[in-house]
């Protein structure tokens, strides 16, 4: 649905995003993964033209984005950006309504799109007449996921949406996230800096460094196929957790009663756990899952 080929943008000497390729098929959530100035809000930018760029060529639905009208190719596009990007000047309700008003949606379609949105999101209606900065970060950055869903765009690009938040509060958003309905119908690129978060949301992963992709796959791939060193480094930090986290029950070839082949291992085992009763299932999955990575590692 997304077809990047060859992007580059240089700013005078800096090369921010240098010739990278990528595709993101439809209903996919693509993330992109990589430390701070490897070029992932420029690529973003480059994708709703807010920057044009200096060589490469972006296609989504198979038309050539640089050769349609901005304004036109954004209608179908939610951005939520970087630090959410609320207008501190305008109020919630302002703030949700900026692309109706573009649209010259009237009063009652604008109000009926917000107030089921808002409950989508657990905001309350009373929020509506507020300023940003009387919200919490999590509030806002839930104001921001409105605003980008509120014309139904099938494509949606994330910079870091969940950035500012503490681990709680991350935690839950991310499974709200995974169970919205809106969001399971759009084609998302999503970037971070997290590399669980990465793993949690992510169907695959472009690990960028300095404006290049050093890595594209599952995140089952990265961690066990990782290409170079680069990449198992940067998968060092809490390996174990993400193993358990991207190995599937199928994958692993176990049949745990209750469960099916597409639920990770880190999700059985949060349930057998409190369950003494079924500790020998427990201890099934556990040597599965070490004789599986045994295998990958020797493969
Ligand atoms: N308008 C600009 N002019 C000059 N250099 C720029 C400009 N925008 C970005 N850069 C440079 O391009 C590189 C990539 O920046 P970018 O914002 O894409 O990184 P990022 O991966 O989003 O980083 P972060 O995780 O910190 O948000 C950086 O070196 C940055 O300084
Ligand atoms: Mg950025």
């Amino acid at each position: 649905m997304i077809k990047v080929e060859h992007l580059s943008k240089h700013f005078g000497n800096v090369k921010a995003v240098d010739d990278i390729s990528f595709n993101v098929n439809e209903h996919e959530n693509l993330i992109l993964l990589g430390t701070s100035g490897c070029g992932k809000t420029t690529t973003l930018k480059m994708l709703n033209r807010l920057i044009e760029p200096t060589h490469g060529k972006i296609y989504i639905n198979n038309k050539n984005i640089l050769e349609q009208q901005p304004e036109i190719l954004r209608r179908g596009i939610g951005y939520v950006l970087q630090n959410n990007g609320l207008f501190p000047h305008y109020t919630v309700g302002e703030n949700i309504a900026i692309v109706p008003q573009l649209l010259k949606w009237d009063k009652k379609q604008t109000e009926h799109r917000m107030s089921e949105l808002l409950e989508k999101l657990h905001l309350s209606k009373d929020y509506l007449n507020v300023y940003p900065n009387k919200l919490s970060g999590g509030q806002q950055q839930r104001v921001g996921l409105a605003r980008a869903l509120v014309a139904d765009p099938p494509v949606l690009l994330m910079d870091e949406p969940f950035g500012a938040l503490d681990n709680v509060t991350k935690a839950k958003i991310h499974a709200e996230f995974k169970a919205l309905d809106e969001l399971k119908k759009k084609t998302i690129i999503m970037v971070t800096h997290d590399v669980q978060e990465a793993f949690e949301l992510g169907d695959r992963i472009c690990l960028m460094d300095a404006g290049k992709i050093v890595q594209q796959g599952t995140p089952a791939e990265l961690l066990f196929k990782p290409k170079n060193k680069f990449v198992s480094d940067f998968l060092q930090e809490q390996r174990l957790q993400l193993e358990f986290r991207s190995v599937l029950l199928g994958d692993i070839k176990q049949e745990i009663s209750g469960f099916d082949e597409n639920e990770t291992v880190w999700s059985v085992m949060e349930k057998l756990k409190s369950n003494g009763d079924r500790s020998a299932e427990f201890e099934r999955l556990m040597s599965a899952f070490y004789q599986y990575k045994q295998h990958q590692a020797h493969e």
